[in-house]
């Protein structure tokens, strides 16, 4: 008994969760020095009207928050986890994606998570998850076309070489219900069929040579975070970082820094 009250906080991680797991489920909020970047969220309305979208880029590079800007603007629903290093356990990371899933369709995990907890049966859980999402899709009558609602993952990269995880999101994503649309965010390409994806018109990539900060742009976020920067600082700033995101932000701490010196 205390086993299955054990397994229940585990599976039912959104009714009895800590704040810790209940944080990841929401996306982190703007920085103060956040600038808009109206290129990219243009792209990404066009690309998460694809089953799957894959964001893909070096650490630094702005992934985490043009999606977090997209999702607080976005009129389109949108469920948010963060993984992190205990993900790697597969159960963990099915019960994370079950609670995202159920922020949007209170109840799909009912049914798979037991399978989720119990060894060995992780991928029988994920096929139960996807007929209980794809009853949603048709609704009681068999006929309603549920609106889209868009899954983002981040951070994918910390937990996507393990196999059976690696096995079970490939199975999941390439099932997916009409209505439930994915991005995943990480460092490096997922371990998916991604010339199949391709080829099928169901994925949609961006990658660091959308992300990097144009000029206009990078400046835009140097001012934001040094508005006494001269602007030969700013080129140069600008220049070095190279579009690179976290190298803008630690060019700008490196001048306000010296601005402080006496
Ligand atoms: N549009 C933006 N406006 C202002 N600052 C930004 C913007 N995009 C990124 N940054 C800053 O650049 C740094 C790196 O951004 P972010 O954390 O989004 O990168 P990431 O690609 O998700 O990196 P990681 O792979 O490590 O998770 C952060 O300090 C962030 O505040
Ligand atoms: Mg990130």
């Amino acid at each position: 008994m205390a086993d299955d009250d054990a397994s229940a906080t585990r599976l039912r991680p959104q009714r009895r969760a800590s704040s810790l797991f209940k944080s990841k489920l929401r996306a982190p909020a703007r920085p103060d020095h956040y600038v808009r970047r109206i290129r990219l969220i243009a792209l990404l309305d066009d690309a998460v009207t694809a089953p799957l979208t894959v964001v893909v880029a070096p650490a630094g590079a702005g992934k985490t928050s043009l999606l977090a800007a997209w999702a607080a603007e976005t009129t389109t629903p949108t469920a948010w986890l963060s993984l992190d290093e205990s993900d790697r356990d597969g159960a963990q990371l099915w019960a994370g994606l079950t609670a995202a899933l159920e922020t949007m369709r209170p109840g799909c995990g009912d049914r798979s998570a037991p399978l989720f907890r119990r060894p060995g049966t992780l991928a029988d859980g994920v096929r139960v998850l996807l007929d209980d999402l794809d009853a949603g899709d048709a609704g009681a009558a068999g006929e309603r076309d549920d609106p889209p609602v868009v899954l983002v993952v981040d951070d994918l990269h910390l937990v996507q070489d393990d196999g059976p995880i690696a096995e079970t999101l490939a199975q999941f994503l390439q099932h997916l219900p009409s209505w439930l649309h994915v991005v995943l965010i990480s460092r490096r390409d997922p371990p998916l069929p991604m010339d199949r994806l391709r080829a099928r018109g169901q994925l949609r990539e961006v990658r660091f040579a959308e992300l990097r900060f144009v000029a206009d742009e990078a400046e835009r976020m140097l001012s934001t975070l040094v508005p006494t920067m001269p602007g030969d600082q700013v080129a140069a700033t600008s220049r070095r970082a190279r579009g690179w995101a976290a190298g803008l932000r630690l060019g700008a701490l490196a001048v306000r820094a010296a601005q402080a010196r006496p």
